[in-house]
């Protein structure tokens, strides 16, 4: 199976166990110290996330299960939550379709063309690090081509001071069943050399986390 099917089927098969990685319970449990650690570099990102004010009509790229979705609904009029997998949406679903202010949309983000010049704000957590270098430069003329003038970009990710090989890496799910995704562990310099944008990106406190925004650059 190629390496895009597959991590589709991946976080399609690990929707039900997916937060748990969130919340760091099960084999994802950390010790008290370094959950510590974790939640504080969550607080950080979230106010980031709230001082930037993703207001008006946001698009969710990668949405998910929807730990993100749910924060945006804080500070936006209205969400286009994007995602692969129906199991991800359906929890998404769960978790904000009381709100009002969501529209669900599965489609697969490298064959998905957005409305063009629509959105104040696009947003992806965790996404970019899954996007394949091949991919990178289409998916970022994507995302401004999302934009409405003045729009803007918000991205959260993981952080890691060093790149895996070939930019691969095995995940296993509860079952230990084993699957192959892209990636890409990005610096804040690096981000902030993205052609065609203006990017700031920071590292959280306990570097769990690395986060960018900005507009792109015309
Ligand atoms: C690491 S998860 C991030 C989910 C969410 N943004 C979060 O931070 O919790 C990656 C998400 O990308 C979705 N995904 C994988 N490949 C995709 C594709 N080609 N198009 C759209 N979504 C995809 C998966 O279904 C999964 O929900």
């Amino acid at each position: 199976m190629d390496i895009l099917a597959q991590q589709r089927d991946y976080y399609r098969q690990r929707a039900p166990e997916y937060d748990q990685w969130w919340r760091r319970e099960g084999r994802y449990t950390l010790d008290d110290q370094a959950k510590q650690g974790w939640d504080a570099d969550i607080a950080e990102v979230t106010r980031a996330l709230a001082a930037f004010a993703p207001t008006g009509h946001v698009l969710e790229l990668a949405a998910g299960t929807g730990w993100w979705t749910e924060r945006l609904t804080a500070h936006a009029t209205h969400i286009t939550a994007v995602d692969a997998s129906t199991e991800t949406l359906a929890i998404n679903r769960e978790r904000t379709a009381a709100t009002g202010q969501v529209t669900y949309r599965q489609a697969d983000i490298f064959t998905w063309t957005p409305p063009e010049s629509t959105f104040d704000t696009v947003f992806f957590a965790y996404w970019l690090s899954h996007v394949p270098a091949e991919h990178l430069d289409a998916f970022w003329a994507k995302v401004g081509h999302a934009l409405r003038p003045g729009g803007r970009v918000f991205l959260i990710d993981s952080y890691h001071p060093e790149r895996m090989p070939d930019d691969l890496q095995r995940r296993r799910l509860n079952d230990g069943r084993e699957f192959q995704v892209v990636k890409r562990f990005w610096q804040p310099a690096e981000l902030e050399a993205t052609p065609g944008w203006r990017l700031t990106a920071q590292i959280t406190a306990h570097r769990h986390v690395i986060h960018a925004h900005g507009a792109p650059a015309r």
